[in-house]
């Protein structure tokens, strides 16, 4: 943190908050609030006058609330700056003055009580997103009496007892009397690997921390007994095993199982912990002096200052897209584990899951090295599957600038042209926006809609009563087919995959056009929610079928015959057993059933011809009251 406080191409915002992000790789714009510090960072040389004569004591978040701080204060010890805060909110000193004695004492006249914030218009090229996690607040789920007994602490309270620079200057303490406790009890996966009691997940670095303090306790109080209780010890980095097996040899006791019931004796305020050993089978009673719950991780979708009052996250400012857990999601696990889907965004830290140190080191570099190949190369390489626009065709309805995840369409009416303005470099070839499009005027340069209807044409040219047209995902679902071939699981012939980048690609043309062309089963498959690789294309998906199906039923259409699954990578049983499903339906329909809806489809669409050829005219005639909404595309 100094280092790159005093590194001459580095500047640090502090108390800043990214307000907004524009742009895309290369040329983002970052609008960045600085908030008002009242005290000038550069003059200060905190020498802590200030804070003697404040009179306001509020407790220190950094040390747990163990201890006070003033309105002014220094953040902790190794802030940088190394300079005074002071806390408006906190502060008698504003409207009206009510105190004013730090201004009085401070001889170098830092302090201001009249700052503004900032706003700053930064033009960078890449970003990097560590806004980092949040620990699981125990209160939530009170089972273990953290909300009633006071020697009841979490891991984070733990490291502050027992820090030089705590509040107790290093000396481990229990809150209820101030006396050095000699039983220590541990509680593992306190909010982890419980979707009813906090997340589902393993928070990853709870059973080194416990081990870790563990040895603490065993170095400062040889004379301490450390039990810890726990579901299984996870020590999977390198040396974590050895760490801990010393703990066993210093004489930590572990026991297999998590507490049932937590009581607390009144008047000695001692603990007492009543256990399943789930490896001797006994139930266990254990009298302990302090109870530290080792807490789990959970994701932080604020704007990295922990201020959640009505802000945009900087998840919504970067259209981030998050996997089930709540954590931000990859554009690729093993490909590009650092990168987001918006290119030239990168992630560090535990903004993209639970991490230790180590590891989060090892991304920030990772992170950097990645943001710092596209500085230097100065141009981006992008894929050829872009969206481009038809500009005689389109009717500036906004609704592609609207569903694109990517924002790489800006509105006509925000740079003052009348056509939406496509910018490439942005532009991840979802096709949602060409999906989406009422008036077909976007084109993709691969997965065109000529390829699509040629191959659902080549699908149904043969015995088409014996095929499922279906749609299949790039990432997902076609990729859980090839876990299905690969894992040698059958599924049934009938089905013929046509693959698109992302099921938001699949227009609903495609659909009524397999119909039409004789089709009795289509299905549009695609990755579940939160795995969707451009970010929230996959929602676009489900209204689209949606208004397939409600179409479908008006016009005596069973909807059945069009089916939406959600299928990942890795489910290659869940294909397979889909796939048989479908099979299962197919025989379900008749050929007079598809003939009928061949002929539906048919009178529909001279329906529409008519009507479009009535408006055609009717625009020559009155050019200027043509109505472009007229035009819109049906079945
Ligand atoms: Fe699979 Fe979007 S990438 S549905």
């Amino acid at each position: 943190m100094m280092d790159a406080g005093r590194h001459p191409r580095i500047e640090l915002l502090v108390n800043s908050e990214v307000e907004d992000v524009t742009g895309f790789v290369g040329n983002y714009r970052a609008l960045v609030r600085r908030k008002a510090q009242y005290v000038d960072t550069d003059a200060c040389n905190s020498c802590a006058e200030c804070a003697e004569v404040c009179p306001v004591v509020v407790p220190d978040e950094y040390q747990q609330g163990f201890s006070s701080r003033k309105a002014i204060y220094m953040p902790f010890p190794q802030a940088v700056p190394a300079s005074y805060f002071l806390e408006a909110e906190s502060c008698l000193g504003f409207n009206p003055i009510a105190c004013g004695k730090c201004l009085e004492v401070c001889e170098k006249e830092c302090i201001d009580y009249d700052a503004q914030d900032e706003l700053l218009d930064l033009e960078v090229g890449t970003i990097v997103v560590a806004t980092g996690m949040d620990p699981y607040d125990p209160r939530s789920n009170d089972e273990y009496g953290y909300t009633r007994f006071p020697n009841v602490i979490t891991s984070m309270e733990f490291e502050r007892l027992i820090c030089a620079g705590g509040p107790t200057e290093g000396e481990f303490l229990r809150p209820s009397d101030r006396k050095v406790p000699s039983r220590i009890g541990f509680i593992q996966c306190v909010g982890s690997r419980s979707a009813s009691r906090g997340v589902p997940y393993c928070s990853n670095i709870c059973c080194m921390n416990t081990i870790k303090q563990c040895l603490l306790l065993a170095d400062h109080y040889p004379e301490s007994q450390s039990t810890v209780f726990y579901l299984d010890i996870r020590a999977f980095g390198k040396g974590f095993e050895e760490l801990y097996r010393r703990t066993r040899e210093e004489g930590v006791h572990y026991v297999r199982g998590l507490p049932g019931q937590v009581e607390e004796d009144p008047v000695t305020h001692d603990l007492k912990v009543r256990v399943e050993n789930t490896l001797s089978g006994r139930i266990e009673s254990h009298e302990l002096d302090m109870l530290v719950l080792a807490t789990g991780l959970v994701p932080r979708t604020l704007n990295g200052n922990g201020d959640r009052r009505g802000k945009r996250s900087v998840d919504e400012i970067l259209s981030l897209s998050h996997t089930s857990d709540g954590f931000v999601m990859e554009a690729h696990p093993k490909l590009q584990p650092v990168d987001a889907p918006s290119r030239g965004v990168y992630f560090a830290g535990c903004i993209e899951a639970p991490k230790d140190v180590k590891d989060s080191v090892t991304q920030a570099g990772a992170a950097a090295a990645r943001a710092g190949n596209v500085l230097s190369a100065g141009q981006v390489r992008i894929e050829a599957i872009t969206a481009e626009l038809i500009p005689d065709i389109c009717a500036q309805c906004k609704i592609c600038a609207q569903v694109c995840p990517f924002n790489a369409i800006v509105e006509a009416s925000k740079k003052d042209n009348l056509l939406p303005d496509f910018i490439e470099a942005a532009c991840a070839g979802c096709g949602t926006c060409a999906a989406e499009c009422p008036f077909d005027a976007i084109h993709m340069r691969h997965f065109a809609d000529a390829q699509i209807t040629a191959q659902i044409e080549a699908i149904l040219a043969e015995a088409p009563m014996q095929k499922i047209v279906a749609f299949a995902c790039n990432w997902c679902s076609y990729a859980g087919g090839d876990t299905a071939g690969i894992s040698r699981l059958q599924y049934p012939a009938s089905v013929r995959l046509i693959r698109t980048m992302c099921s938001g690609r699949v227009d609903q043309r495609f659909i009524w056009h397999a119909f039409r062309s004789g089709a009795p089963l289509v299905l549009v498959s695609g990755c579940h929610f939160s795995d969707c690789h451009y970010i929230d294309a996959v929602t676009w998906t489900q209204r689209r079928v949606e208004k397939v199906w409600t179409r479908m039923e008006k016009l005596g259409i069973r909807p059945e015959r069009l089916q939406l699954e959600w299928i990942s990578a890795a489910e290659g049983q869940k294909f397979a057993r889909v796939m048989r499903e479908l099979d299962e339906l197919l025989r379900k329909v008749t050929p007079e059933e598809v003939a009928e809806t061949q002929e539906i489809l048919e009178r529909e669409e001279a329906k529409e011809q008519k009507k479009k050829a009535a408006q055609a005219a009717a625009a020559l005639a009155t050019p200027a009251e043509s109505t472009d909404q007229g035009l819109e595309r049906s079945v």
